[in-house]
This record gives structure tokens, C-alpha cells and sequence, in this order.
């Protein structure tokens, strides 16, 4: 499986998110992963449909929307409408049911549709939906805040699922080069970077080594 690098822009400079998106671009980026939260669910509020809406004229490259938000039901549309590619919901905010007739929808227009969940949340959870799931985004951090140290135990939620799962494996929080091994290793398939990328002076040389750092 291609190892995909998915830059969190909420680490990026927001008064400047066009050249910011040019910049992980031409570093090789493949996606952006685009945190929303609603203050409810997460104790931080981020960014709506409107500015994925703009993020969408300064891009061709998929935008991978992660919706921390309670009822996503009541807002997944909008993202639709503002041009998301990929559309994550959380575990802990839909019934099996809720989250089937999200990605029927979703799929109907191209959109892929994933699960994401918690870290105190048992991967044995996210069984019941694979069969309905393009992707599944695993937390190694508290969602909430960009800049958290990475949670180990999520390794292994990486390596059950991988065991039951064909399709990508993306994890997101904490990750930086020497994490990225351990995690291709594992599995996963789409790593989600924000602080450690956009920090890096040589973005283009971070992502490759990032891309690179299984055995
Ligand atoms: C955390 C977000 C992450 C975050 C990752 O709630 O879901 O996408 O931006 O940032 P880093 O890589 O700094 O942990
Ligand atoms: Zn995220």
C-alpha cells in the first residue's frame, strides 16, 4: 500500500493558509486533513464549511475532513457541499445505524466515508462498521489540540484492525518521524502530521522520510 502523508493544517499559519497549502504541496504532500471541532464534543473550537470551501480553490489534492463534532449528522452536508473528499465521524457520536446512512450519502456523491475513534476507546468498537468504511482514522492523542505527545497504545489498536481491514489506516496526533515507523509497521496506511511537519524548515525531506520509515 502507498504510504500517504496527510498534513494537518491546523498547525499551519491561518492569515496565510493558501501559501501554507502550496508549501506542503510541492513538499509532496498527498492529502490535508482538515480538523473541525465544536467546542462540545472537544473542549476547542476550529474551523466550519466555510473555510473548506476556500481551502478548495487553493487545492487539487483531496481534502480529508475530521469531524470532532457532536450530531455530525446535522452538518455532514455541508461539508459535502463545501467540497470535502473524505468525511470522518467519531465512534463515540453515532449508532451503527446513524453512521450507515452517512456513508450511504456520502458515497452516493464520491465521498469516502471513515470512523474515527478516541483513545480510550477499545478498536474491538470500530468492528461492527468495517464492512461500511472506506477508511478509519485512529486518535494516538486526546483530540482536541495539535501538538500532543504521542500515545503508544495506539499501535497496537493499528495492528488489530489492520488484521481485519483492507482499506487505508490513518492515524492521526503525535506523529513524527521516528513514530512513523513504528506505524507503517503496523499497518497504517495515511499518516496525519500537524505541529512536526509544519515546523520542519525542510518539509519536502520530513514527508519523504516520513513516507520512508518502515522497513
Ligand atoms: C487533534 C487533531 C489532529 C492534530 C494533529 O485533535 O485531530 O489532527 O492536528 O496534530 P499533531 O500532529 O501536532 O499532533
Ligand atoms: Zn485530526
Amino acid at each position: 500500500m502507498k504510504i500517504k502523508i496527510a498534513p494537518s493544517i491546523l498547525s499551519a499559519d491561518f492569515s496565510d493558509l493558501k501559501s501554507e497549502l502550496k508549501r506542503m504541496e510541492k513538499s509532496g504532500a498527498d492529502l490535508f486533513h482538515i480538523d473541525v471541532m465544536d467546542g462540545h464534543f472537544v473542549p476547542n473550537i476550529t474551523i466550519g464549511p466555510v473555510v473548506v470551501q476556500s481551502l478548495r480553490k487553493s487545492t487539487c489534492l483531496p481534502l480529508d475532513v475530521h469531524l470532532m463534532i457532536e450530531h455530525p449528522e446535522k452538518y455532514v452536508d455541508s461539508f459535502v457541499e463545501a467540497g470535502s473528499d473524505m468525511i470522518t465521524v467519531h465512534e463515540e457520536t453515532v449508532s451503527l445505524n446513524g453512521f450507515k446512512k452517512i456513508a450511504a450519502g456520502l458515497r452516493k456523491k464520491g465521498i469516502k466515508a471513515g470512523i474515527s475513534f478516541n483513545p480510550p476507546t477499545a478498536a474491538k468498537r470500530i468492528d461492527k462498521f468495517l464492512p461500511f468504511l472506506d477508511f478509519v482514522l485512529v486518535m494516538s492523542v486526546n483530540p482536541g489540540f495539535g501538538g500532543q505527545k504521542f500515545i503508544p497504545s495506539s499501535i497496537p489498536k493499528v495492528i488489530y484492525l489492520r488484521s481485519k481491514f483492507k482499506g487505508d489506516i490513518s492515524v492521526d496526533g503525535g506523529i513524527n518521524e521516528e513514530v512513523a515507523g513504528r506505524l507503517i509497521n503496523a499497518g497504517a496506511s495515511i499518516l496525519v502530521s500537524g505541529s512536526y511537519l509544519f515546523k520542519s524548515k525542510t518539509p519536502k525531506f520530513t514527508i519523504e522520510r516520513m513516507r520512508n520509515a518502515g522497513i
